[in-house]
């Protein structure tokens, strides 16, 4: 610790690590990564780099020139980058995305921590859930749900209900994740929106779509036939309550809001660029909040 440090100013020495993101001024990584470089007092930065699809190339193997110790992406970053990083880890691989690089002696090694975020969001948030419990109803068919569905089937989900607005795009998503549930031995069906009793006998309940986002369309769901011991969350976090969880909650069912995820996921980056294993508190999660206006 050093003065310096304590009030944000960098040394010549500060580690460096940031977001590219287009566009990346929402982004509440910054906001996230900044708290935990103040807690722990580390001679550091992270920041916000708006960077043009066009460019992703070129701002990646800038990085260990920069001093850099790697970034984080988003949209729409997360699939061009598995073809520009030097090496993939295994389940960056498996997702077909990296939301983390990392600056090795190596080159750049391309991660992804969006499943490691989800299964510890609902570790910490519905301590007594098992993913091997039932089957798991995923709505949506996007990266997100692809992180989720591939993380759901490691952590032993015996089925997955894939139920998109697009049909088409559920069947995608089933074609590119049918070789892990069958390494798994867990089955993958693709349900209707209407009608097609996704939710009955599941013990989780997942919204990975924008529906029920702040300025976005509600999601319209009937619970009814979802068993009541089933864990019920959402990926959206703001409102960090959405009208989904509302419901679930007033059904009797344990709900974990898509705040964790977000939290959870940046844990892995912030440990390989700054060496300090953080924690989601209550005041991170304040201080995150705040950042959503
Ligand atoms: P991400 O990578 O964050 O998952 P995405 O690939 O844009 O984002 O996926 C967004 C998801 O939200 C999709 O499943 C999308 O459904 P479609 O595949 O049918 O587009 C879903 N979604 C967005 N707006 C929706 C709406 N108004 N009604 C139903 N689903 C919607």
């Amino acid at each position: 610790m050093n003065d310096d440090a304590m009030s944000g100013h960098l040394s010549g020495r500060a580690v460096l690590a940031g977001i590219m993101g287009w566009p990346v001024g929402h982004s509440l990584s910054p906001r996230l990564h900044g708290f935990w470089l103040r807690q722990h007092r580390i001679d550091g930065a992270y920041v916000p780099l708006a960077v043009e699809p066009g460019n992703l190339a070129q701002a990646l193997h800038a990085l260990p020139a920069l001093g850099f110790r790697g970034v984080n992406l988003t949209i729409p970053h997360k699939e061009p980058a598995l073809a520009m990083v030097d090496r993939v880890t295994p389940v960056a691989a498996r997702i077909g995305a990296v939301n983390t690089v990392v600056v090795t002696a190596d080159g750049l090694l391309g991660d992804n921590t969006d499943g490691y975020g989800f299964m510890a969001s609902l570790a910490a948030g519905a301590p007594g859930w098992r993913a091997a419990d039932g089957p798991a109803a995923l709505l949506g068919a996007g990266g997100a749900a692809r992180a989720i569905a591939v993380a759901l089937i490691d952590a032993g989900a015996p089925e997955l209900r894939l139920v998109n607005r697009t049909q088409e795009r559920a069947e995608a998503l089933a074609g590119q994740i049918g070789d892990i549930a069958r390494e798994h031995g867990a089955a993958l069906a693709v349900l209707p929106w209407q009608g097609g009793d996704a939710l009955a006998g599941a013990s989780l309940l997942v919204n990975t779509t924008s529906l029920g986002m702040t300025g976005q369309p509600p999601l319209e769901i009937d619970l009814q036939s979802l068993p009541r011991a089933a864990l019920v969350t959402d990926i959206v976090y703001s409102p960090l309550e959405t009208g989904l969880l509302a419901a679930a909650r007033a059904r009797g069912h344990a709900v974990v809001d898509g705040l964790g995820m977000l939290l959870h996921q940046a844990r892995p980056g912030f440990h390989a660029w700054f060496g300090v294993d953080p924690e989601v508190s209550e005041a991170l999660c304040a201080t995150v909040l705040a950042g959503l206006g």
